[in-house]
């Protein structure tokens, strides 16, 4: 009696505890029709899964059965019709849709449940088979590795194989096993770089998986560029296309982010390639700006991730409203210069965009094809071994067709020669004793630039046996 009381007191109790858990969290999660985790169907069989719940559903399917292999149909159901049901069906179902089903709500991915389902086929024992094509898998330093040979039926035993080489069977340690993933290495090798498939054990007929290529991820950029100048200048509603170049070494994969004035507002839209040679990876990623504006000035930035690694480069970028020429003098319109020197150069101050044609003028002439000595370097003429005849009006004349901009200046050079006595050059004849009282003329013929200004001076000549005297004038 006493037992009873005390049974059903604490029965009374759980109860109330339980209904109340189940009404507040009743459909917290989306529930399904099957109460198992797992479900063994054979191939060609119909597959039904009913999922309920308060709100909207979604699906997810094995990564080996397309969307449109399956029938999806929606309804309200429940006592007031208050709730959502889904159902799901597949109606020849094979070994490769081997998977999980997942229910959950659409607004809340998190809330799911989900059933794997085991399709089994005596021709097919694992899901991805020896047909596909090679997979590529990448090791990372002390991370496991994952060899997805899934099996097809929940019971298949396996062992992982190393091409050319020998085979591994699970030791629950290092080496799992597990029939919904395949072979998890907990702390892989450098064993484990190369060519690997599973294989079935046990049967008389060996099943072989799909062939995985293990590879090494490194992370090492060799180097980066911008096909562009550091300093990149352009109109404004133009164009501008940036290509970013990555040089890494095989088998590292990058990440690219672009930093420039637009990117809060998307004004750029970037693509990224991959071009893999003998001896090393090209990646490249190009970014457009379709239509420039004044706001787009500024720096635009490369950056260039792998791993822990990381490199950039940068551009400026300057934009212009319009066309232009702007041209001036340098130091004044009068420029001189001493007759002898090595090389001059005229260099009016220019700046222009886009860059313009820039021709020199002597005295109205190309200049270039006047003397040998005249040569343009970059914008600006450059005299060589400067004589007197360089002397006269240059004119640089500086257009832009297309935009139909035209821009001139005339400078002035003078050339200054230092004077020369001419008698000097020419042996002088003594001019022997004259009479005394006589009318004599000296002569002095002189030449520079600007003209010399010519001073006479005498001096008495100097005594037998003694010095000269010094000048006077
Ligand atoms: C797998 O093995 C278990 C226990 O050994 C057995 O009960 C079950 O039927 C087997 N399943 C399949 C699909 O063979
Ligand atoms: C950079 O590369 C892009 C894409 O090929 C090209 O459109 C652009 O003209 C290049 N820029 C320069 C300065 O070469
Ligand atoms: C970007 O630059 C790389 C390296 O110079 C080149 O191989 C690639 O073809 C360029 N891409 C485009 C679209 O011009
Ligand atoms: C690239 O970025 C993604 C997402 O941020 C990240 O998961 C991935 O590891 C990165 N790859 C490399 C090579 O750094
Ligand atoms: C970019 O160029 C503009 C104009 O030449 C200059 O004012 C600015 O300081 C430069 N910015 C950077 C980050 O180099
Ligand atoms: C230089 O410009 C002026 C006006 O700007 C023009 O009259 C003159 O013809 C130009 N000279 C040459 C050689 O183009």
């Amino acid at each position: 009696m006493m037992n009873f009381i005390l049974f059903s007191l604490l029965f009374g109790f759980y109860g109330v505890l339980a209904k109340d858990k189940d009404q507040k969290g009743r459909f917290s999660v989306p529930l399904l029709d099957v109460k198992t985790r797992q479900q063994v169907l054979d191939a060609n069989q119909m597959l039904t899964l009913n999922c309920r719940g308060r709100w909207q559903l979604s699906w997810t399917f094995p990564a080996g059965l397309d969307r449109d292999q399956v029938d999806v149909s929606e309804s309200r159901c429940g006592r007031t019709s208050k709730h959502y049901c889904s159902q799901v069906k597949v109606s020849s179902i094979q070994a490769q849709h081997t998977g999980l089903f997942r229910c959950r709500y659409q607004d809340k991915p998190h809330k799911q449940t989900s059933i794997y389902v085991y399709v089994t086929d005596s021709q097919q024992l694992f899901v991805e088979d020896a047909n596909m094509s090679p997979d590529v898998l990448y090791l990372k330093e002390k991370e496991p590795l994952v060899i997805p040979c899934r099996v097809t039926s929940p019971n298949v035993t396996t062992e992982l194989v190393k091409y050319r080489s020998h085979s591994l069977s699970p030791d629950q340690r290092n080496i799992i096993w597990n029939s919904r993933r395949g072979f998890t290495i907990r702390s892989p090798t450098f064993f484990y770089i190369g060519l690997f498939f599973c294989q079935t054990t046990g049967d008389i007929v060996r099943h072989q998986s799909r062939r995985y290529f293990v590879h090494r991820i490194v992370n090492k950029i060799k180097d980066v560029r911008l096909n562009s100048s550091e300093h990149t200048q352009a109109l404004k509603g133009q164009r501008l296309v940036l290509n970013c170049s990555a040089t890494a070494e095989l088998n590292t994969r990058v990440n690219f982010t672009w930093d420039y004035p637009g990117k809060s507002i998307s004004a750029g839209s970037t693509f990224k390639r991959l071009v893999k040679h003998q001896t090393e990876m090209l990646f490249y990623s190009i970014l457009t700006i379709p239509k420039l504006q004044r706001s787009d000035r500024g720096r635009y930035t490369c950056r260039v991730k792998s791993g822990d690694q990381s490199q950039h480069k940068h551009v400026n970028v300057t934009v212009y409203d319009r066309p232009f020429i702007n041209l001036k003098p340098r130091n004044g319109l009068v420029m001189m210069v001493q007759a002898g020197e090595k090389s001059y150069k005229i260099s009016p101050k220019l700046r222009a965009f886009p860059a313009p044609k820039v021709i020199w003028l002597k005295d109205g002439t190309v200049a270039a094809e006047q003397c040998s000595r005249y040569h343009m370097s970059g914008n600006s003429l450059v005299i060589r071994d400067v004589a007197e005849e360089d002397a006269g009006k240059y004119t640089v004349l500086v257009r832009n067709q297309e935009h139909r901009l035209y821009q001139n200046l005339t400078l002035t050079l003078v050339v200054n020669v230092s004077p020369k006595i001419g008698e000097k050059a020419v042996l002088l004849q003594d001019p022997g004793s004259v009479p005394r009282g006589s009318r004599q003329a000296l002569r002095c013929t002189s030449h520079g630039v600007p003209p010399p200004h010519i001073q006479w001076l005498w001096h008495p000549c100097p005594s037998k046996g003694l010095p000269a005297a010094p000048p006077q004038a």
